[in-house]
């Protein structure tokens, strides 16, 4: 059973970003499942992984939000320098053990919390999403 998963409730409506998230779970979940199987070098691979992986992420997310002038650009680069925060303090917490799995639970949630309640909101600002028939036959950008 993986930590979390995403679901279309999860989605922003921009199909670059939304496989962005997915990778994002899956990586944590990856590194929550390695954990579990006590593999933790493999796990901080992955951490280590997961944190390139939202860095650019984020930079991706960002520089579309800028593009799209999206209202409260710098609240929620804030909310992303947070998120690299915590797993950094994650990473070093490593070394003393203390809690590994429920920092997991913790990434975990704040991600959902983010996506669902934060990238959410730019939705509006964002390109209109394409039809399904559109979908396959473009090549634009
Ligand atoms: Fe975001």
């Amino acid at each position: 059973m993986p930590l979390m998963q995403w679901d279309e409730s999860m989605s922003v409506h921009v199909d670059a970003l939304d496989v962005q998230h997915q990778q994002l779970i899956s990586l944590i979940n990856e590194a929550y499942d390695a954990l579990q199987r006590h593999d933790e070098h493999h796990m901080t691979t992955l951490i280590s992984k997961m944190t390139d992986y939202a860095h650019m992420h984020f930079a991706v997310e960002e520089n579309l939000l800028k593009k799209h002038g999206y209202q409260d650009l710098e609240g929620h680069r804030f909310q992303h320098s947070q998120f690299i925060q915590d797993v950094t303090n994650f990473r070093k917490s490593q070394f003393d053990r203390t809690n590994l799995s429920q920092i997991f639970v913790y990434l975990s949630r704040w991600l959902k919390a983010h996506i669902l309640e934060e990238d959410r909101k730019y939705i509006p600002y964002m390109p209109q999403p394409k039809t399904e028939s559109e979908i396959g036959d473009d090549d634009s950008e």
